[in-house]
């Protein structure tokens, strides 16, 4: 410990459900027909340290591509913003994209990350604040996805821009998307500025399947180890007995729908004990845990206009495979 004074103090935003909340989010999704789980518990320890080596893996390349946009593009999306942001970031990331935008970024009045993993929060404002002295930290523990009361900044800003990078909207099904968006929009309208703000957003884009699955069944199986590693986060935290010889991973790139699907397959008949319940799976009988939704530019517009905003910055690689985007309030 070094004991620095200036150390930023975490905010604590108790909106978790009471009880044991992955118990009932289990329950309740193996009883559906299909069977479901929520993609969110991928992330214990073992799952944040699987998705950083799928960021490395050389199929996954969302990652790398977006930090080439940001390197390439930084001075651009920093105009665009313009001087005196309250930056509020949904999830606080490895932090590479967030030190590029706070080092580029004209005089910023305050950063404002929201996760949910409080080692992880404060691992990150740990660096920043060493990195960045004169911008005013104001973490926040709490679930992004619920409605919740950010901190001012001491400084008035000229408008909150909320930074939602990695694609991580293509996770929310299109009705979870447009609710997530429109929460930022207000979001950015509460920060007290006299602009009204906006969103800075990493948007992954519709290409070739081949690319597409590939990205989601790397050669190495990192991502199989990723999405299994769900059944053993099950199996630890709620004593439950998936025989994880049993199951495998599957993704496949459904057009119609716009998105990857991934499934957790049971390749025989069994029955599977949680919580002294028993729940049949069917031999080949394939439970739904991620989307990940990729749009076209024209269709994300859309899904911008519905939620409030109008796109004022697309920036993207050469190959178009991703898009950093800018959009406005309107
Ligand atoms: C962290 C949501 C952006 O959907 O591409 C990677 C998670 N899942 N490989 C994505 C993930 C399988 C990732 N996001």
């Amino acid at each position: 410990m070094t004991g620095n004074p200036r150390a930023a103090r975490i905010h604590q935003v108790d909106d978790r459900r009471p009880g044991n909340e992955l118990l009932g989010d289990v329950l309740a999704g193996l009883a559906r027909t299909p069977k479901q789980l929520p993609s969110k518990y991928f992330y214990d320890a073992r799952g944040s340290r699987l998705f950083e080596r799928i960021c490395e893996q050389p199929e996954y390349y969302p990652t790398r591509t977006e930090l080439a946009i940001m390197r390439a593009h930084i001075d651009g999306i920093a105009a665009a913003l313009g001087p005196g942001v309250r930056l509020v970031e949904y999830g606080s990331g490895c932090g590479l994209k967030t030190q590029m935008l706070l080092g580029r970024l004209e005089a910023p009045v305050a950063y404002v990350p929201v996760e949910i993993s409080r080692s992880a929060l404060a691992a990150s404002v740990a660096g920043l604040e060493r990195r960045f002295p004169a911008i005013e930290m104001l973490p926040v523990c709490a679930d992004f996805t619920q409605p919740i009361k950010l901190p001012r900044a001491a400084r008035a800003p000229r408008q909150t821009v909320v930074y939602f990078p990695g694609s991580t909207l293509g996770n929310f099904d299109p009705d979870d998307a447009l609710r997530l968006l429109r929460q930022m929009r207000a979001e950015a309208g509460q920060g007290g500025g006299v602009l009204p703000g906006g969103v800075l957003i990493g948007v992954d884009l519709v290409k070739d399947t081949a690319a597409l699955e590939a990205a989601y069944n790397d050669a190495a199986g990192v991502t199989a180890e990723f999405t299994l590693n769900l059944l053993t986060r099950v199996n630890r935290e709620l004593g439950a007995d998936f025989d994880l010889g049993t199951f495998r991973h599957r993704a496949r790139w459904r057009p119609l729908a716009g998105r990857i699907e991934t499934h957790i397959v049971s390749q025989r008949e069994q029955i599977v004990h949680v919580a002294g319940r028993g729940f049949r799976f069917a031999a080949g009988e394939a439970m739904l845990v991620e989307y990940s939704c990729k749009y076209t530019l024209e269709g994300f517009a859309r899904l911008a206009a519905r939620a409030g905003f109008k796109v004022a910055g697309v920036w993207t690689d050469p190959a178009r495979r991703f898009s950093v985007q800018w959009l406005a309030c309107n």
